[in-house]
């Protein structure tokens, strides 16, 4: 049997099996828990209608200054959270109370853990949703560059993995960049869903005093309180869904770019080179330079997929109000999250790294991969389309046999010349990425800025 703040005897197998990882994971949220309780406290001692305050201004003071040292403690890796304490709102308020005696016994009135972790899971989640936006934001800058400072090499343009028509190396990777930037709009949906506040909604129902929850979500940077109490305490593991399914979404997007790259820069096609120290060896083929790097994103992708799953799975047939399974969700979130933020930082490296051998691109072109321009310099000519189409497929039929000089003499570089109306071969516009690219991530710093004002306000 143990002894814990809630429960006076507990088995210590139990204990251990609902404690889970939280003393670990938990401590991600150590920041954000004495930010809430900070904003929570404050609110208490303005708190009007009441015969006489819970705490005064004066010790919601002395209880922020502890939560500031607490921070600081967290931030130097010296915050603990002992099994006993089971999570990291029973550490704070163990290490309050050990400071401030029966001011820290008072810091949870009106409150529940779970409005409590509500809150710090969202707080969290704001700071990791535009962090996440700033490391897309670099990937998608690495290839914009890449596509820059490549130019308008030819490459060939593939349907069904078949050569199909000239594009370039420029169209490729910045053609992956614009995919990745339109993934920012489902982390703002995720940001969106995130930035309400469900502190006051206690365990669900609310409670019999004069909470001002208006207050509080200033006091946190939040839009808005959820409204409800009993909506608020079932919101919790939406955000977290929600943000796993953005996740799981720009994780499919790495992973075909990382399959494209590992496809061009296999011998066979050596249209790129991946640098040798990014390649990983075999241990009985001494010729091998292995691209495991982006085996792995493919790989992740399928973790990061199976959490969101998970997530949504434990949500589907859950009973409204709080249940300890909404613990896990924390914990799939968490994975996905730093799974998908290593990913995209290791591929920014590997992007960065990458060279191109333009001769091999050029060499790739067979004829065939003319034949839609062919066709259409004689639908310029004044060919009805269709005709031009059955004409082409006659002409090749001939260069196939040797006999078509003209089709065989056709230029790669020429072609893609030719390709010059918006978003084709000579018609990328790097300023509209570069304005983009600027736009975003001005937006994500601003509110990072925000949050950390806020922060610092409520934990001197
Ligand atoms: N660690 C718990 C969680 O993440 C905190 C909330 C516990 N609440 C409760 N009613 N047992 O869900």
């Amino acid at each position: 049997m143990k002894k814990t703040i809630t429960d006076s005897t507990i088995d210590a197998d139990v204990l251990t099996y609902t404690v889970g990882e939280d003393p670990v994971l938990d401590l991600a949220l150590a920041k954000w828990d004495c930010m809430g309780t900070a904003a929570h406290v404050t609110m208490l001692s303005e708190m009007k209608g009441l015969k006489r305050p819970i705490v005064t201004k004066a010790e919601a003071a002395k209880v922020r200054r502890e939560l500031g040292r607490i921070v600081k403690l967290a931030a130097a890796g010296k915050f603990e959270i002992r099994v006993d304490d089971q999570d990291v709102h029973m550490a704070v308020e163990r290490m309050l109370t050990e400071k401030l005696g029966d001011l820290g016994k008072k810091i949870h009135t009106g409150r529940s853990r779970n409005d409590q972790v509500a809150v710090d899971v969202r707080l969290h989640m704001k700071d990791a949703i535009l962090a996440t936006e700033t490391e897309l934001l670099e990937l998608a800058s690495e290839l914009c560059s890449f596509g820059h400072d490549v130019g308008p090499v030819p490459m060939v343009g593939r349907t069904h993995l078949q050569p199909a028509m000239p594009s370039t190396v420029e169209m490729w990777a910045t053609g992956h960049a614009e995919m990745i930037l339109d993934q920012l709009a489902n982390f703002e949906a995720a940001y969106q869903l995130t930035d309400t506040n469900p502190l006051g909604s206690a365990a669900g129902y609310g409670v019999p005093l004069p909470l001002d929850r208006k207050r509080t979500s200033e006091l946190l940077g939040f839009s808005r309180p959820i409204h409800n109490c009993f909506g608020a305490s079932m919101a919790r593991g939406e955000c977290e869904a929600s943000l796993l399914s953005a996740l799981a979404q720009l994780m499919c997007v790495l992973s075909r770019l990382a399959e494209d790259m590992i496809l061009f820069s296999m011998p066979e096609f050596a249209y790129f080179k991946l640098p040798r120290e990014y390649c990983t060896g075999s241990s009985i083929m001494p010729q091998k330079f292995n691209p495991d790097v982006l085996e792995l994103v493919r790989g992740k992708t399928a973790q990061v997929i199976g959490w969101q799953t998970a997530a949504l799975t434990l949500l589907h047939a859950m009973p409204g109000g709080y249940n300890r399974d909404l613990q896990d969700a924390k914990l799939l979130y968490m994975k996905g999250l730093e799974t998908t933020r290593t990913t995209l930082r290791i591929l920014a490296k590997v992007v960065a790294g990458m060279k191109v051998n333009p001769d091999v691109c050029r060499a790739a072109f067979t004829p065939g991969v003319f034949a839609t321009d062919v066709a259409l310099k004689k639908v310029a000519e004044g060919m009805p389309w269709r005709d031009a189409y059955h004409a082409v497929r006659d002409q090749f039929a001939a260069l196939y046999e040797g006999k078509d000089a003209e089709v065989a003499n056709l230029d790669p570089d020429r072609q893609v010349a030719l390709k010059t109306h918006e978003g084709t071969c000579l018609g990328i516009d790097h300023d509209l990425y570069q304005q983009r690219i600027s736009a975003a991530a001005k937006s994500a710093e601003t509110r990072k800025l925000a949050l950390e004002t806020k922060c610092r306000a409520l934990l001197k």
